[in-house]
Order: structure tokens, then C-alpha cells, then sequence
């Protein structure tokens, strides 16, 4: 899963796992988090969701960091806002209101950005990763965040031999796997997700649990 192929993606325009509404799970249950208003709330991998919109609402500060140019000038456009941008390094950082979105590759943000996270935002974000690089995110969160920073983890979980990911199918074990050693990891709901995801029965899945768990750092 290389940075072309989601490139090549957003250039076509093919971004079915892109939804026009807020996540339900988020205003569901992100208020148990206790994550102050003014905090600073990562979301990595972040498209053009509009689960940022919503957390800015919130009253949060916003940073998502996106790999498609694409992708970030369409989340400010269809908002009708021209961000300011500026380059940082081998990023380009997109800023309006709450929202500043780093175009580039999330595992190469400086330290001194994501020091100043509270909470972090993660739809579609590790499904979308294959195994290495699950692994390798399940390391960054633990090595770059700050300690003190709880994670939304969303994902999805499926029989893999009914369809090749993206998006990957996260079991409870998974999670498990990748987080145990670092994360207190709470299960917080399930629910059937076949009916949101017509994309992905057309590819023949028949069956798909979308999950929530909530991961905080061990002391
Ligand atoms: C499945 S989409 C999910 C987008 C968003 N979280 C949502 O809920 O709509 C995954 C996104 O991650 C981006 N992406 C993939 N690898 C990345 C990386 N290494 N750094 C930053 N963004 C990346 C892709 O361009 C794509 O927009």
C-alpha cells in the first residue's frame, strides 16, 4: 500500500470510504474521553472527513495530517475557507479556524507537533494500513504521543478471505496484538456495518462489524 495508491485514489476521485456525515460512534460517545475543550485533537490519516468539522464544533483545536493535496483542498473548499498554508519541512500545512492539516506522511511529523496532542481521532485511519505498517503505527502512537493522550480508535473486522483490504479487517486480537504491551484497551461497542458499506458487499463481503475501543497508555 504505497503513498501512489492512495495518490492515485483521491486524484480519481475514488473514495468510497469517504462518508458526507459525521461519524455516529463520535457525538455517541466521544464525550467519555473528558478531553478538555481548547484540547488539541489529532486525526491521522485523515481525508476530508467531516468528523474534523464536528470536533471543531466541539470546541477543539484540529490537526490531521493527510498524505493527498487533493484531499486537503477539497476539506477547505467545501467548507468555502481558503486556509493559509506555509511548508514545514517536507510538509505542507494547510491552516483556517480550528484546522490545521499537514500534507504529507503522518510516521514523518515532527515530535514538537504532536507533543501538544490530547486525544486522538482514528476512523478509517489503521484499517487502512496494511500489516507492516499497522504495526508501525501501533509504534509511533506509543513512542511519538503524549502518554497522557487517549485514542478513538474505530475499526473494522471482517473474514479476510472474502475480500483483500483496503480497507484490513482489525479484530479484537488485533488490537490486542499491536497495543497490549503499551495501552490499556477498553471495548467499547459493535455493531453490524454491512448496510453502510454497499462498496464492500459489491466486492463480496457478506458480513462486517465496525467497532469502537478506546486505548489509553499504560503508566
Ligand atoms: C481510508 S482513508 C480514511 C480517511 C478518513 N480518516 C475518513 O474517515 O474519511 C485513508 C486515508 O489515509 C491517507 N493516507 C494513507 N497513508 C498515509 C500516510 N502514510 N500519511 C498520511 N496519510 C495517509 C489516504 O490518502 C487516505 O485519505
Amino acid at each position: 500500500m504505497d503513498h501512489d495508491f492512495w495518490q492515485r485514489r483521491w486524484n480519481k476521485n475514488d473514495i468510497g470510504f469517504h462518508r458526507d456525515n459525521v461519524h455516529v460512534l463520535l457525538p455517541r460517545f466521544w464525550a467519555d474521553l473528558h478531553v478538555a475543550e481548547g484540547a488539541t485533537v489529532f486525526v491521522p490519516l485523515c481525508g476530508k472527513s467531516h468528523d474534523m468539522i464536528w470536533l471543531a464544533e466541539q470546541g477543539y483545536k484540529v490537526v490531521g495530517v493527510e498524505l493527498s493535496p487533493v484531499a486537503v483542498a477539497a476539506f477547505f473548499a467545501e467548507q468555502n475557507v481558503t486556509p493559509q498554508t506555509r511548508p514545514e519541512g517536507e510538509f505542507t500545512v494547510s491552516s483556517h479556524g480550528s484546522y490545521e492539516i499537514w500534507c504529507g506522511d503522518a510516521f514523518a511529523l515532527p515530535d514538537k507537533l504532536l507533543d501538544q496532542v490530547s486525544a486522538v481521532y482514528d476512523r478509517a485511519s489503521l484499517v487502512a494500513l496494511p500489516e507492516d505498517l499497522q504495526a508501525k503505527f501501533a509504534g509511533f502512537i506509543a513512542q511519538k504521543l503524549p502518554a497522557n493522550a487517549p485514542i478513538f480508535l474505530i475499526t473494522l473486522d471482517y473474514d479476510p478471505s472474502e475480500i483483500s483490504g483496503p480497507p484490513f479487517n482489525i479484530s479484537h486480537d488485533r488490537i490486542a496484538a499491536l497495543f497490549q504491551a503499551t495501552h490499556a484497551i477498553s471495548f467499547v461497542h459493535s455493531h453490524d456495518a454491512m448496510g453502510e458499506h454497499g462498496g464492500l458487499r459489491d466486492r463480496g463481503l457478506t458480513a462486517l462489524q465496525e467497532s469502537l475501543h478506546v486505548l489509553k497508555r499504560k503508566a
